[in-house]
């Protein structure tokens, strides 16, 4: 990216970036399910984009105050997205007050975006549990060590670890301690209304496949109606 700086008050971005992806989508040739689109998408390009996995999420207070951040997205079931986080940061609570989200990916290698927008609801107890097994040691501690989203004092973050350590037993001799999943911590679903599939073509002139959920369609065997939109 080129870029100029012409006062210190002043950021201009010059350059022109051009997309051709060689591929194209059409409402005919993309699936019916834009969750089996989804898979087809990340098959694709895992191996060439590094993180493919990480999306922003953007949430809003109960008044329409938006906020963004990004998040990886650990499952795709037939309901819905899922990442994990936790229960009492800012996305969470904004999540408990508005249950609405909007995901995006932007795969820059291959010149695609993603973008969903959905309602939210918590996953089981039970399906937290079972992800947050499958976690690195450090990450399971670090999930207990973590109030996310509230003011600390410097080096708050790591004396609160060694606590946590302390009490689950962790401390060199006993790495294998059995990590309790905190009751503060698990996985949200966004269950989409909307999925739109984006791919970069030349004079801006972009493809742009979306899927509208039908509404009376049931949660788990959804209809969708599948459009072009202008780029
Ligand atoms: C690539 C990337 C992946 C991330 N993945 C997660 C995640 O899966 N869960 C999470 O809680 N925070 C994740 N974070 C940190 C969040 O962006 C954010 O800083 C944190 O969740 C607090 O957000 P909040 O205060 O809006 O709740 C990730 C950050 C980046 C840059």
């Amino acid at each position: 990216m080129d870029v100029i700086i012409p006062a210190p008050d002043q950021l201009k971005v010059l350059s022109h970036n051009q997309y051709n992806t060689p591929e194209h989508i059409s409402p005919t040739s993309v699936s019916p399910s834009p969750f089996e689109q989804f898979r087809t998408w990340v098959t694709e390009v895992q191996g060439i984009v590094p993180e493919p996995e990480a999306m922003s999420i953007s949430t809003a207070t109960r008044t329409g105050i938006p906020s963004s951040r990004f998040v990886l997205l650990k499952q795709l079931d037939k309901r819905g997205f899922v990442f994990f986080t936790n229960y009492t940061s800012r996305k969470s609570k904004e999540l408990l007050e508005n249950p609405h989200a909007a995901l995006a990916w932007y795969w820059k290698e291959v010149s695609r975006q993603v973008r969903v927008v959905g309602r939210v609801e918590k996953i089981t107890k039970e399906e937290s549990e079972e992800y947050f097994k499958s976690r690195p040691l450090g990450s399971r501690l670090g999930a207990w060590a973590s109030e996310q989203s509230k003011v600390i004092a410097e080096g708050e973050v790591a004396g609160r670890l060694k606590d946590v350590e302390a009490r689950f037993g962790v401390d060199g001799t006993r790495v294998d301690a059995d990590i309790p999943l905190p009751e503060f911590w698990g996985g949200w679903r966004i269950v989409p209304d909307e999925v739109e599939f984006w791919m970069g073509k030349p004079s801006r002139l972009h493809d742009r496949i979306r899927y509208l959920r039908v509404p009376e369609s049931s949660g788990d065997a959804p209809e969708w109606k599948i459009e072009r939109l202008s780029p």
